[in-house]
């Protein structure tokens, strides 16, 4: 049986952890979407053509994770077409058997909208800035202004903005331990799964 986690919300927000540790506490597979667009992002040339050409191997590229490859995702993230060419299989993926999480900007408002779980986890602009900083090093104001960029674009492009689907339970995580903020996703999961 499928059992949907959709998990969205702002650049570094903690989406990634949160997800993974829900996927590993309950046994669901793990999606991480916004790997898809910076894999797009990353194979340059036409977007439309690498989205709709997109294979496993270039999700395992290693440059997929800096800051550069971040804003390039956010860049043909904002295409009808890329967004479009990449729905099919992150559908199927949140349908397998067994349960998934999927984590990104518009899984619970748009991928999977009938997810039995919607988590909108989110933070203010300066700590998500300081914690991609401890991932990424270099100039945190620099790293600050990166992420407000990213926000900006993502909620305010006309396909799919980033926003809190009306159902998602939003979790604020700003002031909170990352295991505090793993301990509620879970709990909320688990109260779903037992309803
Ligand atoms: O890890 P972080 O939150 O910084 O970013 P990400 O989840 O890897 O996503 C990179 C970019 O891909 C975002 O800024 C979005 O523009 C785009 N994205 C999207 O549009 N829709 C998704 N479901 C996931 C990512």
């Amino acid at each position: 049986m499928s059992f949907t986690v959709a998990i969205d919300g702002p650049a570094a927000a903690g989406k990634g952890t949160i997800a993974r540790a829900v996927a590993a506490r309950f046994g669901f597979a793990h999606l991480d979407t916004g790997l898809l667009y910076r894999a797009v992002g990353a194979k340059g040339g036409d977007p439309i053509a690498a989205a709709q050409g997109l294979v496993p191997e270039d999700l395992a590229r290693p440059d997929l994770r800096t800051l550069a490859a971040g804003q390039a995702a956010s860049r043909v993230a904002a295409i009808p077409e890329v967004r479009a060419a990449l729905i099919e299989f992150q559908r199927r993926f949140a349908a397998q058997a067994g349960g998934a999480v999927l984590d990104g900007r518009d899984i619970g408002t748009v991928i999977c909208p009938k997810a039995e779980v919607k988590l909108y986890v989110t933070a203010s602009a300066e700590v998500r800035a300081h914690r991609r900083w401890l991932e990424v090093g270099g100039d945190e104001a620099q790293v600050l202004a990166e992420v407000q960029e990213r926000d900006a674009r993502d909620m305010g492009r006309a396909d799919a903005p980033l926003c809190a689907a009306a159902d998602a339970v939003v979790l604020d995580t700003s002031t909170m331990s990352i295991e505090d903020a793993v301990a509620q996703a879970v709990a909320v999961v688990a109260a779903r799964r037992s309803a």
